[in-house]
């Protein structure tokens, strides 16, 4: 892909279960638009690996599968946000998750004089997000996204992106655990998707196809916006 230039900034949320493809799809946009990503669940792994306060309090809920406190997940967010980076236009990942952090997040954007510009939901299937979680890696070294059957390394074991050999496999990756978080899913992130509607700012994305496909589909939505 190549990266285009954004005609504005803008903020886009992908909500959807865990496996839903959220970060693979950011990743891609990412890529293509030259928005920044921002994962809360990838910052909380970061805080988690540097043994920070905020990743000590995270590291057992995620590991059951539950939501880290909104108060935790803001101030991560808040350190990235004040990055300036982020001015380029970002996606956000896993964010908002609770009625309380979408409410947090439209008084950040208002207080710099901006609005969510669109929230997709990513619509799948639960049963088949057990399989699609439990047999996904990640590049050591950059971070790549890949599955045992569904997107697979072009050489076994080469990373595509960076040629890198080592790979990992996330803690909270297993069948249970994946239940658990399908359940806060249901519980307290997808009254979301009505959140946003009433605002005007939702699309719904069936995201069962192939990863190209629904790319393809969120392209023609960022690029909708680019020229909006
Ligand atoms: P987080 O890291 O956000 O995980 P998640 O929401 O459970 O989502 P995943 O990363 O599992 O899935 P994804 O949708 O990104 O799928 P992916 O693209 O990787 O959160 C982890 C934990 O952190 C939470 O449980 C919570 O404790 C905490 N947390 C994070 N944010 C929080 C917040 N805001 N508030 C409170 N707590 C928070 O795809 C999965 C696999 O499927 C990959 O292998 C991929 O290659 C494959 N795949 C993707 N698309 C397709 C496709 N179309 N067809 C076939 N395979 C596909």
């Amino acid at each position: 892909m190549t990266t285009e230039t954004m005609t504005r900034p803008v903020t886009l949320i992908l909500l959807g279960p865990p496996g839903a493809g959220k970060g693979t799809q950011a990743r891609m946009l990412e890529e293509k638009f030259g928005l920044v990503q921002l994962s809360t669940g990838d910052l909380l792994r970061g805080a988690v690996a540097s043994g920070s306060p905020a990743g000590l309090a995270a590291k057992a809920v995620m590991e059951a599968g539950e939501l880290v406190s909104d108060e935790i997940v803001l101030a991560v967010l808040q350190e990235r946000l004040d990055q300036p980076d982020v001015a380029k236009g970002v996606i956000l990942d896993g964010f908002p998750r609770t009625e309380g952090q979408a409410e947090a997040l439209d008084g950040v954007m208002a207080a710099r004089g901006a609005a969510v510009d669109q929230a997709i939901s990513l619509e799948v299937n639960d049963e088949a997000m057990v399989t699609r979680v439990s047999g996904r890696y990640t590049c050591a070294n950059c971070g790549e996204g890949y599955h045992d059957e569904f997107k697979r390394p072009e050489t076994d074991g080469v990373c595509n992106k960076c040629q890198g050999t080592e790979f990992s496999r996330r803690a909270d990756d297993n069948a249970e655990t994946v239940r658990t978080r399908l359940s806060a899913y249901h519980e307290q992130t997808a009254p979301l998707i009505s959140y946003y509607a009433k605002r005007g700012v939702l699309a719904k994305v069936p995201a069962m196809g192939e990863i190209d496909e629904i790319a393809t589909k969120l392209g023609d939505i960022v690029s909708g916006l680019q020229g909006g």
